[in-house]
């Protein structure tokens, strides 16, 4: 493609989001050829340039302009937004797309030891977390006082070292609380990666690139969400079975050799399909049934 603007995307270097981030772009058709010590690479086949940042830098680079797009997590995007809102900095970053991966959920956690007394046993004890203005915030609505310990990394640590009573950090799978004797008690926000732009205009080449890749990750998304199913079934049960299973833009019906009173149906559904459906499609009286992944889709 010529162009004469190429998109400057900022991903996590290392960490959750990041593997998460790469594969995005890599079935988006975008080939990145990375070296261990990487911070900065061109795409070969597509106009993107990606900087490889921490991800609490990410809404600082785009609202400067010195990025045009960035993928986060809603988590560090509130919490430096809020930051905007105390230094009355206006917000020049919006969330252009939610991705569907990297979900997680801030918590406050505290020792396993400890008895939880309710959200109110909370209030003005020291809580180590990187999200001190969120969890401000949180406390805020609940009235209760906080005094938060902030610390960028390696929170999980602190209530073992009697540096806090609790902490306030992502949880995914819990492994990391419970590697360090800690428990969720409270759920403060959940949390998803979110693809963020400048709130100003692209220049039109790239409004085009932008618009091109966007397109590619709605692909992908509902590539990997669809599924592509087909059956044997009685003509007389099609109407039943489509109530069944949904499909994109209706059924292909194609005829079965040798037999008038059955039908292979193709369907292309946007749900998952679960096993407990198929359940219910044999019920209704479809056989052979498969249900196959679908690799890429553009509508
Ligand atoms: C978060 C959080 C924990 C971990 C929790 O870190 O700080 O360390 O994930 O995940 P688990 O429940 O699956 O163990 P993240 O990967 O977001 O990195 P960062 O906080 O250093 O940016
Ligand atoms: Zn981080």
């Amino acid at each position: 493609m010529k162009c004469e603007k190429r998109i400057r995307i900022a991903i996590q270097k290392k960490g959750r989001l990041n593997t998460e981030s790469m594969s995005l772009l890599e079935a988006c058709g975008i080939k990145i050829r990375l070296s261990k010590s990487t911070l900065y690479c061109h795409a070969q086949n597509f106009p993107l340039d990606i900087l490889f940042v921490r991800d609490d830098d990410i809404p600082t680079l785009v609202n400067s302009g010195v990025c045009d797009l960035g993928i986060v997590g809603e988590n560090v995007l509130h919490e430096f937004e809020l930051g905007l809102i105390n230094k009355k900095i206006e917000n020049k970053t919006q969330v252009a797309k939610s991705l569907g991966f990297g979900r997680c959920r801030l918590s406050i956690a505290i020792q396993n030891h400890e008895e939880y007394r309710g959200i109110r046993s909370l209030s003005g004890i020291k809580i180590a977390t990187s999200y001190p203005k969120l969890l401000a915030k949180f406390f805020k609505k609940h009235d209760l006082q906080s005094e938060s310990l902030e610390i960028s990394g390696s929170v999980e640590i602190a209530p073992g070292l009697g540096m806090a009573e609790a902490i306030c950090d992502l949880v995914s799978t819990g492994r990391t609380l419970e590697e360090n004797n800690l428990k969720e008690v409270v759920e403060v926000m959940r949390s998803e990666a979110v693809m963020i732009r400048s709130i100003s205009a692209f220049e039109s080449d790239q409004q085009q690139v932008f618009e091109l890749l966007l397109r590619r990750i709605k692909g992908v998304q509902q590539a990997r969400e669809s599924k592509y199913v087909m059956f044997h079934a009685p003509k007389s049960a099609l109407d039943k079975i489509n109530s069944l299973l949904p499909s994109n833009e209706g059924q292909t019906i194609v005829p079965l050799c040798g037999n008038e009173d059955k039908v292979a149906v193709h369907i292309v559904t946007l749900e998952a399909v679960f096993w407990d459906t198929l359940e219910k499609l044999r019920l209704a009286g479809a056989s052979s049934i498969l249900v196959l992944p679908i690799e890429k889709m553009l509508n």
